[in-house]
């Protein structure tokens, strides 16, 4: 388990290394979490918690066995398109990049700002290390090839971040990352499942920050934002690649894998609605209301999610707003009981932990909205 304890972050980098488990503990808003250099940079990304971007591993034979027969023209499209490489020149700092007062940035919102990117950096990166992995074990030529124009995509968007966090005189240390964090393993229909989430509500995210910074200026506290609209592109193509991957066998969603597309579409949504709460500062800066922006994305991610889920979740239930508000409170416990230590400190803990618990379970079992599914999954970006 990483305790991490801003007290002592070397120890954090041996606790990782020798192997984290999962807990729901950090809450960067309550806790001195402020990346100064690399090093804590480093540190920050390499935490594993419910609520911090992952590794993952799969069954890499089972992934190579998928044949892509039966998407053949769709599939075919989106390898030309993703070849095309319309976003080759994006990521590169150029015209409209300004320099950014990090130093004049008011403290709260300089730690939140930079707990974002390191968040963006390691969740692009996550995408990258799975995606370069499939693409150097694999030998089926469809999936070798899509995974290794996903690792290139993803390999850009962490670099250019990270470019972003090396002018506030910081960065992920990308090579330790890959030797050191810890890797959690899912079977591959678990891997489409979080990881075609993940895509979608990656865009879905992306451009809502988008379009409103095209409405209110203003309020865009850093360049990077003005980079997202081609951005999300890449994001939304590699969901299209997922829908596909599920479109080749119904099983995936269909019978008793339905009751897991709903897990995933909670756990998704709900981990983004208390990790965006942890950042009250960089969200007011930014203009954006987190509940309003929670409801955006969810809505956005799941209109896009009816071309291959044959469910959606009930957003307008009564249960769920006030769920995930139970959530974040719960969440809240657990990192200040965790903060506090000791056996009270414990008790506070284990009992945020039952209370998330409890709420989570409330919102699972929230009647899903069943739809049908198109033949085919093929979608454009349309925010
Ligand atoms: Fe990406
Ligand atoms: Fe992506």
């Amino acid at each position: 388990m990483i305790e991490f304890d801003p007290r002592n972050l070397a120890d954090g980098k041996r606790a990782a290394a020798e192997g984290a488990t999962a807990v729901l503990d950090r809450d960067p808003a309550a806790e001195d979490l402020g990346a100064a250099n690399s090093d804590q940079a480093t540190e920050v990304a390499m935490q594993d918690t419910l609520l911090t971007p992952r590794f993952y591993t799969t069954d890499f034979d089972e992934l190579d066995r998928v044949d892509v027969s039966s998407v053949r023209a769709d599939w075919d499209e989106l390898i030309g398109r993703m070849k095309a490489d319309p976003n080759k020149k994006h990521f590169r700092k150029g015209e409209g990049w300004e320099a950014v007062d990090w130093d004049g940035m008011e403290p709260q919102l300089k730690k939140e700002l930079i707990d974002f990117l390191i968040s963006s950096c390691t969740a692009e990166f996550s995408g990258c290390v799975l995606y370069k992995e499939m693409k150097r074990r694999g030998s089926n030529a469809d999936i070798t090839e899509l995974f290794g124009l996903m690792a290139r995509d993803e390999a850009r968007h962490a670099g250019f971040i990270n470019d972003a966090l090396r002018e506030a005189g910081i960065a992920v240390n990308l090579g330790f990352l890959t030797q050191a964090k810890k890797y959690t393993y899912f079977r591959p229909k678990f891997i489409y499942y979080a990881t075609y989430l993940s895509e979608k509500i990656g865009y879905a995210r992306y451009i809502t920050i988008y379009r409103h910074l095209q409405q209110h200026p203003e309020y865009r506290i850093h360049p990077i934002f003005k980079w997202f609209e081609q951005w999300c592109n890449d994001e939304f193509g590699h969901g299209e690649a997922f829908a596909l991957l599920m479109k080749t066998d119904p099983k995936l969603t269909s019978g008793h894998n339905v009751l897991w597309i709903k897990f995933f579409l909670t756990a998704v949504y709900s981990t983004m609605y208390v990790r965006d709460h942890q950042r009250p500062a960089f969200h007011k800066a930014l203009g954006i209301d987190p509940d309003w922006y929670a409801k955006e994305v969810f809505e956005k991610t799941s209109a896009i999610s009816t071309q291959i889920f044959p469910i959606t979740l009930d957003l307008e239930h009564p249960r769920w707003q006030k769920g995930l508000e139970r959530l974040q409170r719960a969440s809240l416990n657990v990192s200040d009981g965790k903060k506090r230590g000791g056996v009270g400190g414990t008790f506070t803990r284990v009992v945020g932990m039952a209370k998330a618990a409890a709420a989570f379970v409330s919102i699972y079992t929230i009647p899903a909205i069943r739809h049908d599914v198109p033949a085919s999954t093929r979608m454009e970006p349309s925010y």
